[in-house]
């Protein structure tokens, strides 16, 4: 499978890490260019490219590693998704010190994402597990339970079984206004008062 990044900081590099030695290719991206991601790709090893992140858009299952605040603007570039997957790493912090979550009355924000990808079939994943948490690569490591949700079911397939593959412990937590609200940041509040 291919596996495209839009980002390249700790989470694309974390689970390039897990699924490239399960014989999956990835390709890592940000706003600097491919050749500003060489000493990266080759501590990846064979497997990893960088590119464009157009490039890593037209990959069999594409994964959002950037920022909240970057969210939009990465998604800019990227008319027409024409069904592919959009794996939504993010995690909607607007500021760390002090941590202040971004603004999305009301909705979750999975379905902001999808807003600005129109036509990818967006599944919220990975964003509630810090990847320090997930760093042995190790074929022995702990099976660690993933979350994901999304609002088609048959998108959800290919991660799922990517990830049962690489050694995660897939869950899924239904659509995104439902699962994707349990599996954000401030998911404890209520949300009418959630902002
Ligand atoms: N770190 C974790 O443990 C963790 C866990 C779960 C979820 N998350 C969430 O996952 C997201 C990424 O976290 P991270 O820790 O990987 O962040 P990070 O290390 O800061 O990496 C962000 C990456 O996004 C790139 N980027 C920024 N704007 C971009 C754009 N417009 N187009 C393409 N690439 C762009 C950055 O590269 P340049 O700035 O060089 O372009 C950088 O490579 C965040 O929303 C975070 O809340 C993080």
């Amino acid at each position: 499978m291919r596996i495209g990044f839009i980002g390249a900081g700790i989470v694309a590099q974390t689970i390039a890490k897990h699924v490239l030695p399960f014989g999956h290719q990835v390709m890592l991206s940000n706003t600097h260019g491919p050749d500003s991601l060489g000493q990266v790709v080759e501590q990846l090893g064979p497997g990893a490219a960088a590119g464009t992140p157009q490039q890593a858009a037209e990959q069999d299952i594409v994964v959002l590693a950037v920022g909240w605040s970057s969210a939009q603007a990465a998604l800019f570039s990227i008319p027409d998704w024409k069904g592919r997957i959009l794996v939504d790493a993010t995690n909607r912090v607007a500021s760390y010190n002090p941590l202040t979550l971004g603004d999305i009355s009301g909705r979750t924000s999975s379905e902001i994402v999808a807003d600005l990808a129109p036509g990818a079939k967006v599944i919220k994943a990975f964003n509630s597990v810090p990847m320090s948490w997930i760093d042995d690569f190790s074929p022995s490591k702990p099976r660690t339970v993933l979350f994901i949700s999304g609002d088609d079911h048959e998108a959800k397939r290919p991660l799922n079984d990517l990830l049962e593959q690489v050694g995660f412990c897939s869950v899924d937590l239904g659509s995104l206004a439902v699962g994707g609200r349990l599996q954000q940041l401030g998911c404890h509040l209520n949300p009418a008062r959630e902002g």
